[in-house]
């Protein structure tokens, strides 16, 4: 295997939620490519329904009272993903709505990018969405699909790693 195609696959191994952050900012060329990689995200018939709040760590004490973990509310910049219902392709078959799909997807190409810039994420889920709503002032047709932490790490928590299934539990080759 070529260098660029290792380190494009040792990505998917060096991520993990991290919940602890250290002081430093995340420098402003940084968090521009994160967020121009949201707007080259897939999305289902190209909708886009996607809309991101960007909240820096100056001035965030109300919006911290939101986070469960104490860790949180030192992250030096928090996103809020929200998805537009309204705007998002739906499956005429059955009807579901592929919004927050579309925003997942989004996110997590932006996490794996922030994994490439050595930035640690938590994607949020366990929080009030009228909470944050409210505090970001987001007009109520928006579904809040997560928040998401990022900052640099606190490097002893990039060795924990959790467990996860084996291929043969979730891969079905064939048929079911
Ligand atoms: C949709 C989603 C929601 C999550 N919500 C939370 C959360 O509310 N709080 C939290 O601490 N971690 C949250 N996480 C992180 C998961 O707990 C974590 O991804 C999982 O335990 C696997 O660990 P890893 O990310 O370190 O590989 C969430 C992750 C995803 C994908």
């Amino acid at each position: 295997m070529d260098t660029a195609l290792e380190n494009f696959y040792s990505l998917y191994d060096r991520r993990r939620s991290i919940r602890e952050f250290t002081d430093r900012p995340i420098e402003g060329e940084v968090l521009a490519r994160l967020l121009r990689v949201l707007l080259r995200a897939q999305s289902a018939a190209n909708r886009q329904p996607w809309h991101f709040v960007v909240v820096e760590r100056e001035g965030r004490d109300k919006f911290n009272e939101l986070f469960y973990k104490e860790g949180f509310r030192n992250a030096p910049v928090v996103i809020a993903a929200l998805a537009d219902t309204e705007a998002a392709w739906v499956r005429k078959n059955d009807e579901k709505n592929y919004a927050w799909v579309d925003v997942s997807i989004a996110v997590t190409e932006m996490i794996g990018a922030a994994t490439a810039e050595g930035v640690g994420t938590c994607w949020i889920a366990a929080i009030d969405p009228v909470g944050v709503k409210s505090t970001l002032g987001v007009p109520d047709n928006f579904d809040l699909v997560g928040v998401i932490a990022l900052g640099y790490p606190e490097t002893e928590l990039l060795h924990e790693r959790k467990p996860r299934k084996s291929l043969e539990e979730i891969i079905h080759y064939g048929k079911w």
